[in-house]
């Protein structure tokens, strides 16, 4: 093993040189963040033209202004929107205007503290059932990836449809993660903003399953309606109740339907990749799984992790940070401009691609100090972070919806894991961080589990 390995987590290979036309299809087939030039880590904007101008902007100024102060005039791009339209409708994450408006203040109140906290019990069981899968591996190498996969699907869909029986968990599972498979390689035409009509083949495959899950959601949510709400609400209930105050408009099925399968497209994996990538640096730097152990079996004394105990974490919460900012799982947004405008002193104009490559933000030597180390301590609250140098849930009026959510999730799993096993990394398997939709470790994470003492 070289130097680099032993210090520094595994990276994309970033391009040095200009590349022509076909390299650069080429590499997007592989992966997408492997277009971003590596001086991106080095300057605040970088531009080109193909097919359409694009510019990739890593300065907080500028994507302060995209993301807060001319928000209307920076609108999502067609890319992700492309992909997850046929899925999830005009939900919350797709729709713009007016129209995403009212449903944002609708579903605000959903995320509350209070009821976020009310979930936490959902994600301990969770939690357990997933330590009691990783135990049966003891003694052997697992695929920690996979694991978190079903732990944090059983997390969204338990909070979205809790104890409905018509409601095919599997089938769901199913249904959207081979959409998102088959669908979500997001092309080179989708992130320069090709025309959106060119037939993508794959795309138009896993219609059938979408469909029988819709009409199984519908079927659900038409039934609760019927029902009055449990004690503790879940994500439907609390969505059934819902009201934009302003126009008074409440969801029909359609819009309820679309915005939970919102939930679980936009919530499940981008969690699990979390988790995963936490634990593998975890594995990398076996002093900071050590600290983190120390901390959980601290708090916890042999419980599963709850909401209150969330707060008493927080070393668990610097590693998930920094996380976070080492592989973030939205690693790369789009937007297209609307006007004419000036960003890093460069022309902006109407048409043009804007993309906010999360990754290149991440590790920018401009931003950060000695960028692909793994250091949780950043997050210590002793060093002053610039809010716009650190985007994993984006910002301005179109964050993430479900941050709280996911990071309450992730704190609850990861400490319970920590606190009961080790993991150790296997000599040749350690994961390629690939941009599908989500920045992925290709290959999985196949960490040693053992007993911790
Ligand atoms: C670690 C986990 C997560 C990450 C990294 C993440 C990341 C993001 C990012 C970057 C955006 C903004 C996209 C853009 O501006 O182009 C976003 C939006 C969104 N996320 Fe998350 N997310 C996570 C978990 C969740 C969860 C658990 C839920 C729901 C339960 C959720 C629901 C949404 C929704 C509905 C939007 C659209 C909000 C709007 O446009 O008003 N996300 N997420």
């Amino acid at each position: 093993m070289d130097d680099t390995a032993k210090l520094y987590p595994p990276q994309v290979p970033l391009v040095t040189e200009a590349w022509n036309v076909w390299q650069s299809l080429t590499a997007a087939r592989r992966n997408i963040l492997e277009l971003i030039p590596e001086i991106a880590l080095h300057q605040p904007i970088v531009s080109g033209k193909m097919g359409r101008r694009w510019h990739m902007v890593m300065d907080p100024d500028a994507l302060k202004r995209i993301l807060l102060e001319k928000v209307d005039d920076y609108p999502k791009s067609d890319v992700t929107k492309n992909i997850l339209r046929p899925a999830i409708g005009e939900s919350l994450f797709v729709a713009e205007g007016a129209h995403w408006r009212w449903q944002r203040r609708a579903a605000a109140p959903v995320f509350t503290h209070r009821n976020i906290a009310n979930l936490a019990p959902i994600m301990s069981a969770a939690a357990d059932r997933s330590c009691a899968r990783i135990g049966a591996s003891v003694g052997r190498a697992t695929d920690l990836y996979t694991e978190m996969m079903t732990a944090t699907f059983e997390v969204i869909s338990d909070v979205t449809f809790s104890g409905d029986e018509m409601f095919d968990r599997q089938a769901v599972h199913r249904a959207v993660d081979g959409y998102i498979d088959q669908t979500a390689k997001v092309s080179l035409f989708d992130i320069l903003g090709l025309p959106t009509w060119i037939p993508r083949a794959s795309r138009m495959m896993t219609t059938g399953a979408m469909s029988q899950m819709k009409q199984m959601s519908d079927s659900v949510i038409d039934a609760r309606r019927e029902k009055s709400p449990d004690d503790i609400p879940d994500l439907l209930d609390l969505l059934l109740a819902g009201e934009d105050p302003k126009t008074k408009r409440s969801m029909n099925t359609a819009e309820l339907r679309d915005n939970l399968l919102t939930f679980i497209v936009a919530g499940h994996e981008t969690t699990a990749l979390t988790l995963s990538w936490a634990l593998y640096l975890l594995a990398f730097d076996e002093d900071a799984q050590d600290k983190l152990r120390a901390e959980a079996q601290d708090v916890l004394q042999g419980r599963t992790a709850t909401s209150d105990d969330v707060p008493n974490l927080p070393y668990t919460r610097q590693v998930i940070d920094e996380t976070l900012r080492m592989y973030p799982p939205a690693a790369f947004l789009s937007r297209t401009a609307q006007k004419d405008d000036t960003l890093c002193d460069r022309q902006i104009k109407r048409k043009d691609t804007v993309t906010l490559p999360i990754y290149a933000l991440h590790r920018s030597h401009l931003l950060w100090d000695d960028p692909h180390k793994f250091d949780p301590s950043r997050f210590d609250g002793t060093k002053e972070i610039n809010r716009y140098a650190y985007l994993p849930f984006g910002d301005g009026p179109r964050i993430c919806i479900g941050a709280s959510f996911a990071i309450q999730e992730a704190v609850i799993m990861l400490a319970t894991v920590i606190s009961r096993y080790k993991f150790t990394r296997v000599p040749g398997k350690d994961p390629k961080p690939v941009l599908i939709l989500t920045l992925r470790p290709e290959g999985g994470v196949w960490l040693n589990v053992e007993n911790a003492t």
